[in-house]
């Protein structure tokens, strides 16, 4: 097996002897790219996103913008990473090497003062710089900086434009992982919108035309600790077989905030975030089945708007730097009772495929979680898909309830599919979170609502029922009883949102 290494802006660089614990974030800065900075190191601030070479969803290759704090090194076997160094281009020996576009536009919009942050916003920009489905509205360089005085303020005019939409395709989503304390968003965003498209010479555009590197089996021996990756799902289960201690991570989004945070090590840990069994998604005629280990960035762009709950859920599960990594198998493996991800696949009526050293059995998603962080899975099986059942219920939403419109931890979340057919619900699924110890169906809620209109009484006497679900706590991010008010406030919401568009 050939040592572990990682590309980093074009060099390739052995691992070793870093820790198997090293993060990308301490890997990188031990080795002088000290551009790529320490925040928060638990993926909220984005002061630490490089860009990692990921297959693609329009092209071979996707430049893909992680947070470089919670992912292990060793996770990045065999990978190419850009830092934000890399994105400059070297000049001549003495001369300054020659900014990148976006790190150009960031320079002559004021979009840096103490520049702590600027790396990780331009690894963030660049990789929606060369997302290619941005590229096809965004001009040249040259005819987008020409318009940005536009680009700052009245860009409603231009198609596709709106607060969070640049004249030139650039979803400012892109930078919802990154945080700024002292420039302000708003020469930020001037610079994200007057970014133009990658002229054909540019290195990090022909890249996205080839495949990126294959996943690599991976067995990282330091300090009597582990971090393995296997080719396959089969002798995944064997390895787990043998080490049930071990620690399994995809993303490594959950585990990387145990280990900067509360220092947690293990002595081994399995990554299974390339399985290939782990990352298909089929649409069948009675369900869709999505592979635990793609992320929720990629099922949100394969899905494109089908699951329409889904949609809804996915730009307020943490912020774009998250998405990039985290996966539903690892949302739903940690058994967390606030992960966003249980309530929508609740209403979803969703399943779990499960597989084991036996074989695969499914588990309704609603019989998985038996307690506070505890699942009917056993050790050594793992997630491999998730099941949600077609046709879907046409009314359908996902109301997160957090002190900040994204990038936060919910206090309540609820999630809502009916089913409304001449006026009388025909079929009521509501998933909650954060008002118990693992997520819940709300049972009586929806009894109170099957076979009644779709009327104002029926639903104020079914937001009071569904202020009584669960047994919601009080703690630093909320009351039990603003919870509860939270619950009955979203049932009427939804009616508010949805009796003009339902057919009587
Ligand atoms: Fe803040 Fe990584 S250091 S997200
Ligand atoms: Fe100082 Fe953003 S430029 S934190």
């Amino acid at each position: 097996m050939v040592a572990a290494r990682i590309t980093v802006n074009g060099k390739e660089t052995p691992i070793a002897p870093a820790a198997p614990h090293t993060t990308v974030l301490d890997f990188l800065r031990e080795r002088g790219l000290t551009g790529t900075k320490e925040g928060c190191a638990e993926g909220e601030c984005g002061a630490c996103s490089v860009l990692v070479a990921r297959p693609g969803v329009n092209k071979p290759t996707d430049w893909v913008p992680v947070n470089a704090c919670l992912v292990p090194v060793a996770a990045l076997d065999g990978q190419e990473v850009v830092t934000s160094e890399g994105l400059a281009t070297a000049g001549e020996p003495g001369t300054p090497p020659t900014l990148h576009p976006v790190q150009e536009e960031m320079a002559v919009r004021g979009g840096s003062q103490c520049g702590y942050c600027t790396p990780g916003f331009v690894c963030s920009m660049a990789a929606e710089y060369y997302r290619p489905d941005r590229c096809a509205h965004a001009g040249s360089d040259s005819e987008v900086t020409g318009a940005t005085d536009t680009a700052a303020g009245a860009t409603d005019t231009a198609a596709g434009t709106d607060a969070e939409h640049g004249p030139n395709g650039f979803d400012l989503h892109a930078l919802s992982g990154n945080l700024c304390r002292c420039t302000g968003y708003r020469p930020i965003r001037d610079a994200a919108f007057a970014v133009g498209a990658p002229t054909d010479e540019d290195p990090l555009a022909q890249r996205r035309e080839q495949s990126p590197p294959a996943p690599v089996a991976t067995e990282y021996h330091q300090d009597d600790s582990a971090f393995l990756r296997k080719d396959t799902l089969a002798e995944t289960l064997r390895l787990l077989s043998e080490r049930p201690d071990a620690v399994v991570v995809a993303g490594s989004t959950d585990w990387g905030v145990e280990v900067n945070i509360r220092s947690r090590r293990a002595d081994c840990v399995v990554a299974v975030d390339r399985l290939p069994e782990l990352r298909e998604l089929r649409v069948e005629s009675d369900h869709i089945e999505i592979g635990a280990a793609l992320t929720l960035t990629e099922i949100e762009r394969r899905l494109d708007g089908t699951v329409p709950l889904l949609a809804e859920l996915f730009p307020q599960f943490a912020s774009r730097l998250i998405r990039n990594g985290a996966t539903l198998g690892g949302n739903l493996g940690t058994g967390s009772p606030i992960g966003d991800s249980p309530p929508v696949l609740l209403a979803l009526e969703a399943s779990l495929v499960l597989a084991g050293a036996d074989g695969e059995r499914e588990v309704p998603l609603a019989d998985y979680f038996t307690g506070y962080r505890q699942s009917v899975r056993r050790p050594g099986e793992l997630i491999r898909a998730v099941r949600v059942p077609l046709p879907l219920s046409p009314v359908a939403a996902f109301h997160k309830i957090a002190k900040r419109r994204f990038d936060d931890i919910s206090s309540v979340a609820v999630a809502f599919a009916l089913d409304i057919d001449g006026g009388i619900v025909r079929k009521a699924r509501i998933g909650l979170g954060g008002v118990a110890a693992t997520p819940v169906r709300a049972l009586a809620t929806e009894a109170a609502l099957e076979g009644k209109p779709w009327a104002a009484e029926t639903v104020e006497a079914a937001a009071e029922v569904l202020r009584g679900e669960g047994t919601p706590m009080s703690d630093h991010r909320a009351s039990a009883e603003y919870r509860a008010a939270m619950l009955g406030q979203s049932l009427l919401k939804l009616y508010a949102q949805t009796t003009e568009a339902v057919p009587s």
